[in-house]
């Protein structure tokens, strides 16, 4: 543990479930005996209501002050309207690496117990590089921009954390056979990094292929290594292995800031109802505080956590259970002590 040092951390507790899943996220994090200051924004359709601002710029000084954010959904309005916080944000920091585990909980009826994959996902590059036009009525183009610094650094990025964390394989998922002067070279970027990595067995698959086989048989993976659109589908794919969006974590990591959320959205069907499950931040969260080197906190909410999920008692709806998002926060705190 950090010698109780106070952490300094950016929180946007977003809209939809976010305020409810961050604020269980918060009650937990407080019972750990790690010590934080937070400074609270709002981003998105309520930031511009209150500031004019979608991400308002004390929010941006804010993140750039701390490097560490923890960060709830933000919803995005669909065809139109203003654009993504989330990708805003992650190019702003260039937060070129979102880390994603994919992990089976413990007790849970998931479609695939024992489930453990890794999805480093490119997070700035893409279809996601947001230049899109209509060229004439009717006909509009979207540009997908790869590059050589871009595929290489989130292919070593997947290869260290590989290395240092015991992980034997990597699979590049790609489409090179259609797009290949695009998907060709982030594949010529990662083989060339795989070279400098003997010990990390390397692999490539297509995308399409790719999620059948992770339905059929996931345990066949150990780290994918995606482009951006991919790895966001994926994730979500992966989520449903293992239970569902309520579960799974991300980190946005770049050379001087990360944040950290879950791999869900704002899910507007069930918020403001005490409905949704705070695993996926809560574990997010966890994340953080290895980040934060709080290995012991760290270590402390994973035990509780699994305890709870063991115990299969106070689990929240969407995996089989009935308690409600606050309920669920109880238990992980009563676990903890
Ligand atoms: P979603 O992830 O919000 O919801 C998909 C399904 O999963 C829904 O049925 C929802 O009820 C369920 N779900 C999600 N999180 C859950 C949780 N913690 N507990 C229990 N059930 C959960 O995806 P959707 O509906 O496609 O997107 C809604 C909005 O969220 C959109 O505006 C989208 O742009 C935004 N979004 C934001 C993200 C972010 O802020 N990082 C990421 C993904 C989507």
């Amino acid at each position: 543990m950090s010698d109780n040092k106070t952490h300094r951390i950016t929180l946007i507790p977003g809209d939809g479930i976010g305020p409810e899943v961050t604020q269980a996220v918060l009650r937990i994090l407080e019972g750990t005996g790690a010590r934080f200051e937070w400074e609270r924004y709002l981003a998105g359709a309520e930031a511009f209501e209150i500031h004019g601002e979608y991400i308002p710029a004390a929010l941006y000084e804010s993140i750039a002050r701390n490097r560490v954010a923890l960060k709830g959904p933000v919803t995005t309005p669909i065809g139109g309207g203003f654009k993504s916080i989330n990708v805003t944000l992650r190019k702003k920091f260039d937060l070129f690496a979102n880390f994603r585990p994919v992990r089976a909980l413990p007790g849970l009826d998931s479609k695939w117990p024992g489930v453990d994959l890794i999805i480093v996902r490119e997070n700035t590059e893409g279809e996601y590089v947001g230049l899109e036009h209509e060229v004439v009525p009717g006909v509009v183009e979207s540009i997908k921009v790869i590059s050589e610094k871009g595929s290489t650094r989130i292919a070593r990025f997947a290869f260290d954390y590989a290395r240092k964390h015991g992980r034997k394989k990597i699979h590049s998922i790609h489409k090179a056979n259609i797009m290949k002067l695009s998907d060709g070279l982030f594949l010529r970027c990662a083989r060339n990094v795989a070279e400098e990595f003997p010990d990390i067995q390397y692999g490539e698959h297509l995308i399409d292929n790719t999620c059948m086989q992770l339905v059929m048989n996931p345990f066949q993976y150990d780290t994918l290594l995606l482009e951006n659109l991919y790895g966001d589908i994926v994730s979500d794919l992966c989520a449903g292995l293992v239970g569902g969006l309520g579960l799974v974590p991300g980190a946005n990591l770049g050379t001087e800031c990360a944040i950290f959320e879950a791999v869900h959205g704002s899910a507007p069907d069930i918020a403001g109802k005490n409905l949704a499950n705070p695993t996926a931040l809560l574990q997010s969260a966890i994340l953080m505080l290895r980040h934060l080197d709080e290995i012991a906190a760290a270590d402390r909410v994973q035990a509780a956590l699994e305890k709870v999920y063991t115990a299969r008692q106070s689990l929240t709806r969407d995996v089989g259970g009935s308690a409600g998002t606050s309920e669920f926060a109880d238990a992980v705190l009563a676990a903890m002590s």
